[in-house]
């Protein structure tokens, strides 16, 4: 017997035909995000819902259906399902860790280089025809070969960027819940910083602590008034780890540098100003988005989704207290 799931938008091809054969499919044919109602609709009678970050799931929708043996996040993040709601009804809940790492920490760079080395406004100069010649003064932008990067949360994705880092000669520091032991340190060219020393000394200071009460506003007012004038911060974990209106008053009062952002407080809202400024790249939260990724993040989503309707261990279970 193939399991009923319930799938909340389209994936990527081969994805998709896997869970073709696999299970017995009912989804969100719309290239759009569901509202609550139609979660709950779909869910009813289904063995397993396969969601996105998009989808806030909450009590309310696991109650649509008490027998529902899974649901599994299509993302590393979780914070867009009630985790305790979940566990208190013995609903085992999957992410998909590990697979998007390197993809992730591709992209922190690519905001970094594309933010220093100023790459939307320049290629806007040449595709509007305003480059009349090379220039000593233009686009003069400042060099990462060298400079201090700043890794909040030094989970796999911090680990990665720290390996990129490294071939950029960087100076690396960390501030993580917990310190790697030295060895691990040594290998990863890093050292310990207490978060404050770190705001101060970083040129960038990169983002990457998962998102949950702990971390709301970890960067607020206060700590962009530690940070260099000079510096960028960099956010590709999730939004509200960042106090978007306290950003945005640093940068208007230069306090800091610039911003390079793939996520933000209220998707896909986005704070006007923050469009209107040209030391500021925003992304639509793609940190993942290679096709290689995204189908990987797809077999695994579909993995710990096929292990919970079969009663195996889920790989990926991030409640293992709904389990007991
Ligand atoms: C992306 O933001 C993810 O959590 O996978
Ligand atoms: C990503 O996979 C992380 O846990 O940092």
């Amino acid at each position: 017997m193939k399991p009923k799931v319930f799938l909340t938008r389209e994936l990527p091809p081969k994805v998709m035909e896997r869970l073709q054969q696999e299970t017995e499919l009912e989804m969100n044919t719309e290239d759009r995000v569901l509202t609550k109602q139609e979660i709950i609709n779909g869910v009813k009678g289904k063995d397993a819902l396969l969601c996105l970050l998009t989808d806030t799931i909450d009590g309310a929708i696991m109650d649509a259906n008490p027998a529902l043996k899974v649901i599994a996040n299509y993302a590393v993040g979780f914070n867009n399902i009630d985790i305790a709601a979940a566990t208190q009804r013995r609903i085992p809940v999957s992410n998909t860790p590990g697979v998007l790492t390197e993809t992730s920490a591709d992209l922190a760079f690519t905001l970094m280089t594309t933010l220093t080395r100023r790459i939307v406004e320049a290629d806007k100069f040449v595709r509007t025809g305003k480059w009349k010649g090379w220039g000593p003064l233009q686009y003069l932008g400042t060099d990462i070969y060298g400079a201090t990067l700043g890794i909040i949360g030094l989970g796999r994705i911090g680990k990665a960027i720290a390996k990129r880092a490294k071939g950029f000669d960087m100076n690396i520091v960390y501030w993580n819940r917990t310190k790697l032991t030295e060895s691990e340190e040594k290998e990863l060219g890093l050292s310990y910083s207490p978060f404050d020393d770190l705001l101060k000394k970083s040129d960038f200071v990169s983002l990457n602590v998962a998102y949950n009460k702990n971390t709301f506003h970890l960067m607020s007012t206060r700590e962009f008034g530690l940070m260099k004038e000079s510096a960028y911060v960099i956010n590709t974990a999730r939004g509200p780890v960042m106090d978007e209106n306290a950003l945005v008053n640093a940068l208007k009062e230069n306090q800091i540098m610039g911003a390079g952002l793939d996520v933000y407080e209220e998707e896909p809202e986005i704070n006007p100003e923050l469009l209107a400024m040209d030391n500021t790249v925003l992304l639509p939260h793609i940190a993942s988005a290679t096709i290689a990724t995204r189908t990987k993040m797809g077999m695994i989503a579909l993995d710990n989704l096929l292990a919970a309707c079969n009663g195996d261990q889920i790989p990926n279970l991030v409640n293992k207290e709904s389990m007991i």
